[in-house]
């Protein structure tokens, strides 16, 4: 069987602060083979890794991230809310702390371009720039919501990967995929249908489909012949591989 990528939903996002430095390190120590994020902009310009737009869900700040400095945000408490605590003193890290955790690693790395809500223009620029100065447009795949961003990006940088984000009801989503460049559909995982895998495969185009915590759900995916999945328990996708 073809090696089944174990991406790592915002990290090792069941056990850790989703988005953080402890939480992408905790994947790694589990098992994951990727590593999923969410990259949204500051108000000068800066990448940085937090899934909302707005602070409060998981930070002890309130506002837009896209209305703070990056000197604002690392002032942030971003691991406190989580658990018991003991992630205390976490920051939300900028996108090149994780480019250069990964930077000697075999580990795939998804961005997901938080563009939808709002736009962040130049932020396929400066992705393409980090993950160029980090020497990784080989090991990442740029997923987003916004599918005319993730074309944009493939235009820029035909190098890298792209897939497209979608919750549902795309008619023949490989023909869509490579309509906008992208060898991947990050499918919400109810999407999925083994008969529509196995025709995206024929058409050169894979699924990821996000996010699976269930063994039993994981295993139907896997036998249905995905590429990866898309997970907050990389630990339990590990071990089904493992005896695969
Ligand atoms: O990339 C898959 C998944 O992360 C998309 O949804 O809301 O968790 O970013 P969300
Ligand atoms: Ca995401």
């Amino acid at each position: 069987m073809a090696k089944i990528l174990n991406f790592a939903h915002r990290g090792a996002s069941a056990v850790c602060p989703e988005n953080t430095m402890a939480a992408f390190r905790r994947s790694l120590a589990l098992g994951a083979t990727g590593i999923e994020t969410d990259v949204q902009m500051t108000r000068d310009g800066q990448l940085v890794l937090i899934h909302d737009e707005e602070l409060s869900r998981t930070t002890n700040g309130k506002g837009y991230v896209k209305d703070k400095t990056l000197e604002e945000l690392r002032t942030l408490d971003a691991g406190a809310w989580f658990g018991d605590g003991s992630f205390k003193g976490e920051k939300i890290p900028r996108l090149e702390e994780l480019l250069e955790l990964l930077q000697d690693r075999d580990t795939i790395l998804n961005i997901e371009l938080k563009n939808g809500v709002f736009l962040y223009p130049g932020m396929e620029e400066k992705v393409i720039a980090a993950v160029r100065n980090y020497g990784l447009s080989s090991r990442v795949v740029i997923s987003s919501f916004n599918h005319y961003s993730l074309a944009r990006f493939k235009e820029l940088a035909p190098d890298m990967e792209t897939g497209i984000l979608y919750m549902e009801g795309l008619y023949r989503p490989w023909e869509y995929a490579a309509s906008v460049g992208a060898r991947a559909l990050h499918a919400y995982h109810w999407a999925v249908l083994p008969e529509w895998v196995r025709d995206a495969a024929q058409n050169g185009v894979v699924y990821h489909p996000f996010t699976v915590n269930d063994p039993k759900r994981m295993e139907f995916l896997i036998d249905a012949g995905v590429a990866g999945i898309i997970t907050d328990v990389p630990d339990v996708l590990a071990r089904l591989l493992e005896r695969k």
